[in-house]
């Protein structure tokens, strides 16, 4: 069996390669890695030539197309990030819908679909990943492809109620019927996705597939996790070479906590929310004042969006106020920086943290909780607080949970987080270790292939474990 991969985003990886935080991409690749085979999708550029290109890395294959303006424009830009993301994240009073938009996004899984078609093998199985590429599978069935196929939503599944604000939603979700597998991160997005296909589609649901017309579509929740061993021994081996700015943030905190945040530039993230809750943790417990600071590493992303403009402008303005009205002169409470690190300098940075502050408004599953858990020195252990919107938080129950739009709750987390006694820590790491392990990022793509290709799987319906 050959896997095929199919994203929106393809990164080729070359040596010197810099990661930003978690997400989908280091996560494929490490699946692709291990089976072999072929990823499919955008190589980035944007240009008129749009002709098609293989790279071969190891025993992998990547082949990219280019988009034209005007398809980033309606496709990515437009449809992909002003209205789905939005409304998946639960976000309507965000979500811009075009129907030109729309059409260039159908238009370039139409694309798709035309170009990859060619390099499909009778025994391949097909594996399309994100909201980008929903109608991929019925274009492909359109040209003749009955390969196993399946879709993996790696961001949330709204409720059925808030998705038909979306305009063609109902046209958008049967075309999930041309998958053999949908797999969404938790069983609130499977069933928020049944409702989807049995209210506005018509289909019929026997708790285990959905059938609609002459197609089976098995729906599940997989939720993803990360290779813990791999950014283990990044982590600890981060902290011994003293890579440079972990030795930086060392030397310029001192004796000083550190409380970190990392997310892509994104308002699903709720980083301003989060700085005023740091804010607030400073106001209700003014001893800590100059003991702790705040790290919030956020890469800029999508900033042709004009949506993730506004909050790059907000997220500086708030910083900016609170440390003109918190800081002291030799001390800076909140740090924000707008830019990727390596995946080595983060891990060494998420272990010597005391606080790991992953405080989605709404997010799939959140890797970064994952990775800030995988970092800590089991000895000595950070403790993680985290969104109960996230989908990480369906798992990780040993976390602080909290509700990231009441900003007293998160600063009060942040407050115990400091203050947790060392056996509390390592009590509440070991669960949390012991989780992510077990269901890391070899184990997602094991139960989901296996589940793809037909054959029984451990669970009769995979479960976080
Ligand atoms: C999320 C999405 C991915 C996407 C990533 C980065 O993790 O689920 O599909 O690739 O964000 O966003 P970008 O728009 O830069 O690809």
């Amino acid at each position: 069996m050959r896997l095929v991969v199919v994203s929106n985003r393809v990164t080729i990886p070359d040596r010197h390669e810099k990661a930003t935080a978690g997400g989908l991409a280091v996560a494929l690749r490490e699946a692709l890695e291990r089976h072999g085979g072929l990823w499919f999708g955008w190589s980035g550029v944007v240009g008129a030539a749009r002709q098609l290109r293989e790279t071969q890395r190891g025993n992998v294959t990547y082949a990219v197309t280019d988009l034209s303006e005007a398809e980033r424009e309606s496709y990515y830009l437009g449809f992909s990030n002003r209205a789905l993301w939005p409304i998946m994240h639960y976000r309507l009073g965000l979500t811009e819908f075009q129907r030109s938009d729309y059409m260039g996004y159908l238009g370039v899984n139409r694309r798709f679909a035309r170009e990859l078609a060619g390099m499909i093998r009778p025994d391949d199985v097909i594996w399309i990943h994100d909201y980008h590429l929903i109608p991929l599978a019925a274009e492909l069935r359109r040209r003749g492809v009955t390969n196993r196929i399946g879709y993996f939503h790696h961001i949330p599944w709204p409720s059925a109620d808030t998705l038909t604000a979306l305009p063609f939603s109902a046209t958008l979700v049967r075309t999930l019927a041309a998958y053999d597998l949908v797999g969404v991160q938790t069983r609130l997005d499977a069933r928020n996705l049944v409702d989807c296909l049995v209210m506005l589609c018509g289909a019929k649901f026997d708790g285990r597939r959905v059938r609609l017309g002459l197609r089976e579509t098995a729906v599940r929740a997989f939720p993803i996790g990360i290779d813990v061993e791999a950014f283990r021994r990044l982590a600890a081996a981060s902290v011994r070479q003293a890579a440079t700015p972990l030795r930086a943030t060392r030397e310029s905190l001192g004796e000083r906590k550190l409380v970190i945040g990392v997310d892509r530039l994104d308002y699903s993230k709720g980083i301003v929310q989060r700085l005023e809750a740091f804010g607030q943790f400073l106001r209700s417990h003014p001893e800590e004042r100059g003991r702790v600071g705040l790290l919030q590493i956020a890469p800029p992303s999508r900033s042709d969006v004009p949506e993730y403009a506004e909050l790059d402008r907000m997220s500086d303005e708030v910083a900016g106020r609170l440390n003109a009205q918190l800081g002291e002169f030799d001390w800076t409470p909140i740090r924000v920086v707008k830019k990727a690190y390596s995946r080595t300098a983060l891990a060494g940075l998420y272990r010597s943290a005391q606080v790991g502050l992953v405080t989605p408004m709404r997010d799939g599953m959140n890797l970064v909780a994952k990775e800030y858990v995988a970092a800590q020195n089991p000895a000595d252990p950070g403790v993680l607080v985290l969104s109960r919107f996230a989908g990480a938080a369906q798992q990780l129950g040993e976390a602080l949970i909290v509700n990231p739009y009441d900003t007293h709750e998160v600063a009060e987390a942040i407050r115990t987080a400091l203050a947790m006694p060392k056996s509390e820590r390592i009590r509440r790491f070991e669960a949390l270790y012991q989780i992510i392990e077990a269901s890391g990022i070899h184990w997602w793509t094991r139960c989901y292939l296996e589940a793809l290709a037909g054959e029984p799987v451990a669970a009769e319906d995979v479960e976080p474990p």
